[in-house]
């Protein structure tokens, strides 16, 4: 019999780690295949279901990290290791990681938005011979907003990774004060020979401003990738809650193509 593709699964909560007092890794009790840059339906019956991102995943789970904003992340925060959460998925298309390989790859990202991208850097920190190097710009607002501070540690260690950390308002140790766009110009696309990609993940006046840095260094946009978040339901493409002109964020996407997010920036 054919399964319901929409049909949620009681899943083990198997663990919390508090990353800031607002945002929370959950690590899940999951056996589905995930792809990096894919998200999950989370849902609590009687409350709702929202799409978050996989920030990693491993034999028998998979991560969370949440921000807690609303009524279904709300009731995520009052649960506790041992109880249940649903889960369906995974979604989406993920990132187009035959793209990344043997190239210099650059990733922005901001806030929550590194969520979406630490399975990938965790995936070339563990095969250094994946990617060519790696240049980091990670951002967040202050040092209480920081989100995987060992993860950034030991990237920033990392023989062919160049990490640079910025906090917007704040001095501290190791990190950069200013937004992410003022970095632009400390990766040195110039000596890579075109031969590089660039993943950007974040709010969206932070997508804006960064693809628009990226265009100003001489970056084509074919050589951009963005994953959005929009309000999405059904996550397989029936609804059309998510739908952009004739484009399906929760199908086409999340990631895109500047070439054709740039239409999707807010
Ligand atoms: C592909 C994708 C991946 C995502 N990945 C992540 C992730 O990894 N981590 C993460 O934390 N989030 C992620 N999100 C975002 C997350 O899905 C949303 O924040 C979701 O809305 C949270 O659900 P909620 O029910 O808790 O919040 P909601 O109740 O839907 O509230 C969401 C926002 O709307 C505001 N709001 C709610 N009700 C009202 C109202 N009546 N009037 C005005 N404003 C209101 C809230 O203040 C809040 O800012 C992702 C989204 C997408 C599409
Ligand atoms: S969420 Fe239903 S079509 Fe994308």
């Amino acid at each position: 019999m054919l399964e319901n593709p929409i049909k949620p699964h009681a899943c083990e909560i198997l663990d919390i780690l508090p990353q800031t007092e607002t945002e929370w890794t959950f690590r899940v009790a999951n056996d589905r295949p995930v792809r990096h840059g894919q998200f999950m339906q989370l849902s609590l019956p009687r409350i709702g279901e929202a799409p978050i991102s996989a920030s990693g995943f491993g034999s028998g789970y998979v991560d969370f990290t949440i921000r807690k904003v609303g009524k279904v992340t709300d009731g995520l925060f009052s649960l506790q290791k041992g109880d249940s959460i649903f889960l369906r998925g995974c979604y989406g298309n993920g990132w187009p990681l035959e793209r990344f390989r043997n190239k210099h790859v650059v990733i922005i990202a901001g806030g929550t938005g590194v969520s979406a991208v630490k399975s990938l850097v965790d995936m070339m920190y563990n095969d250094q011979s994946y990617a060519k190097d790696l240049h980091l710009i990670f951002g967040f607002k202050n040092t209480c907003s920081v989100l995987f501070s060992d993860d950034l540690l030991r990237w920033k260690n990392a023989a062919s990774f160049h990490a640079t950390y910025t906090l917007d308002a704040e001095e501290a140790e190791g990190w950069q004060k200013g937004l992410v766009t003022d970095f632009l110009g400390s990766i040195p696309f110039a000596s890579f020979g075109g031969d590089y990609e660039c993943i950007v993940v974040g709010p969206p006046i932070m997508m804006k401003f960064t693809g628009l840095g990226l265009l100003t260094s001489g970056v084509p946009e074919d050589h951009i990738w963005m994953s959005f978040e929009r309000k999405m339901s059904c996550a397989i493409g029936k609804c059309g809650h998510c739908r952009i002109d004739e484009t399906y964020v929760c199908l086409d996407g999340p990631v895109f193509n500047y070439t054709i997010g740039r239409s999707l920036v807010d």
